[in-house]
């Protein structure tokens, strides 16, 4: 008899930390389902003292969805569909710490990102997340109604810079593809949920659709300060052998870059999404 499956959030907004479940045997059909519906409620959750081979990470994160073999980063040997995050002790950069969802630069973007921390510093390095369905929900109604007849479009320029000296190993040739650039609705809709979050990134979003750079500052502003208000978070701590799964299509997250002296190394899958309607 396996552990009863616990799901415990871990603020209001958004984020559970489910206990029970062994990512490294193949989940039956009820605890599968108990897990993705966790995700569908809290937007993101987090596995603890997990031991994972990345067979075993990508088998779990199959199940969700095609697996995205990644344009921009090196793979983990011998797998594909496996990106490593690190960060070296002597370097000083990431490039997680913006406000940002995953390849929203993509037509189809990421559905999640499966992230297995396999090295950690003591404390630092925590990740925080923004409830984006929160976000659209707290604007008045005359803004939720003008944003939701505007599209945006999305552009990886920004992150090909910031790859320039990190340690994430960039694909040989990669700087010369040109940029991805992609135009999606600036309110989108969760095609499992039903529900409208706002789907703009301060990294990625350029502009307004039919508007200049220029013309889209100041709304696109206030949008990313007000996609990540405190209200629409949480925070998760990292150990070794921790799992986060985080839902690109209604959460935004930032990557805290507050240590060094110590490498941070761990495993990223991530699962294709639809197009955002
Ligand atoms: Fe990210």
């Amino acid at each position: 008899m396996s552990d009863p499956i616990e799901i415990n959030p871990i603020s209001d907004a958004c984020g559970a930390e489910i206990s029970g479940v062994d990512l490294s045997k193949p989940l039956g059909n009820e605890k599968f389902a108990a897990v993705h519906q966790a995700l569908l409620d809290h937007q993101v959750i987090f596995f603890r003292d997990q031991d994972l081979t990345p067979e075993q990470q990508v088998e779990f994160s199959r199940r969700f969805g095609e697996l995205r073999i990644s344009e921009q980063y090196e793979s983990l040997e011998g797998y594909p569909e496996i990106i490593e995050i690190v960060k070296e002790p002597d370097s000083t950069g990431i490039v997680g710490n913006l406000w940002h969802s995953d390849e929203s630069f993509l037509p189809q973007p990421a559905l999640g990102s499966l992230l297995y921390i396999l090295e950690s510093p003591e404390v630092g390095g925590d990740t925080m997340f923004a409830n984006q369905y929160l976000a659209y929900e707290a604007l008045s109604p005359g803004m939720q109604e003008m944003l939701l007849g505007l599209n945006a479009v999305h552009s990886d320029a920004s992150l090909q810079k910031r790859n320039a000296g990190r340690a994430l190993r960039v694909k040989a040739g990669a700087e010369d593809r040109g940029v991805f650039e992609a135009t999606h609705p600036v309110v989108r809709t969760h095609p499992e949920t039903g529900r409208k979050s706002l789907f703009v990134h301060r990294p990625y979003t350029i502009r307004f659709e039919n508007m200049t750079v220029e013309e889209s500052a100041p709304l696109l502003s206030f949008l990313y300060a007000h996609s990540a208000r405190p209200e629409f978070t949480c925070r998760f701590r990292w150990q070794e052998g921790s799992l986060a799964f985080w839902d690109n299509r209604c959460l935004q997250h930032y990557a805290l870059n507050d240590y060094s002296g110590v490498r941070r190394y761990g495993h990223r899958v991530t699962v294709v999404g639809d197009t955002p309607r």
